[in-house]
């Protein structure tokens, strides 16, 4: 029997949920909780951690998964990995849907750097007005350095997560115009953004390079050995490929 475990928090995974359902394939959504509010999913849904690699291989047993696809975010590297080890424990196939990162167009002024670390580090001493896209999590290394920080968060925080920052609450997919008027309303110097790739999260990158503003670019943590595709209709393939295979 075929039971896939779709591991979201991504529009791929939304993408993913909806071609699932639309093909009447048994599968359970997984988010980890980090948003009050969830986007609604044509699956059923369950909602927080596994409790590390030894409750995911107990969970696909217990839960019978025959399938799991890795539709979460490029940066959520522990998750990734996770479901890695746990389906090489459990036998379970496993794919990875992500999409492509980001490449520099001529003209960029583009800093690529590995880290949060490095982000900071390539940051200007002097004072600047910093769009800081880079979700809620790891920012308090920012305060290292004298600037005022636009953030753009899902949810609003209790405190301001930074001495010196402007909050914005807003959920993505958001457009070039949008960014653009944003940028300069805040009269922004520099971006900091993640390599997230997609078209969702792109419009700060095409507003800065319309705005020729520096932008510091974080990497993608390394994830080898993984079978990866692009896109929801490749992970159908595959599906199908891996269940002929398996005799399901
Ligand atoms: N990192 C980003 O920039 C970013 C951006 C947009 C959306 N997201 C989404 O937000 C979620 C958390 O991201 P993160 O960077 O904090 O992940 P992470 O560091 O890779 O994961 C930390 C822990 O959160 C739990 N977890 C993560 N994704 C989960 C999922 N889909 N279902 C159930 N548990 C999950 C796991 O807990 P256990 O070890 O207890 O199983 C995992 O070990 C992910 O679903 C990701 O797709 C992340």
């Amino acid at each position: 029997m075929t039971r896939i475990l779709l591991l979201g928090g991504t529009t791929e995974a939304s993408a993913m949920a909806r071609l699932l359902a639309q093909a009447g394939r048994p599968a359970v959504f997984s988010y980890a909780g980090r948003t009050a509010a969830p986007v609604a999913q044509p699956l059923p849904i369950r909602v927080g951690g596994f409790g590390g690699v030894e409750g995911l291989t107990a969970y696909l047993r217990r839960e019978a998964i025959s399938h799991v696809i890795d539709a979460t975010h490029p940066f959520a590297a522990q998750m990734s990995r996770h479901a890695q080890t746990a389906c090489a424990l459990a036998g379970t196939p496993l794919i990875g849907l992500e999409r492509a990162a980001w490449a520099p167009q001529p003209g960029d002024a583009w800093r690529q750097v590995p880290d949060i670390q490095g982000a900071v580090d390539v940051l200007p001493e002097a004072p600047a007005r910093v769009f800081l896209a880079i979700g809620k999590l790891h920012l308090a290394p920012f305060a290292a350095k004298p600037h005022h920080y636009l953030l753009r968060l899902v949810d609003r925080p209790e405190a301001p997560p930074l001495p010196d920052c402007t909050v914005i609450v807003a959920r993505g997919p958001f457009d070039h115009a949008a960014d653009l008027a944003l940028m300069q309303a805040h009269g922004i110097t520099h971006l900091v953004a993640k390599n997230a790739g997609g078209a969702g999260a792109e419009a700060k990158i095409t507003a800065a390079r319309a705005l020729r503003l520096p932008v510091i670019l974080i990497e993608r943590p390394a994830l080898p050995g993984r079978h990866l595709v692009s896109t929801p209709e490749a992970v159908m393939a595959w599906l199908a490929h891996a269940e002929t295979e398996r005799g399901v």
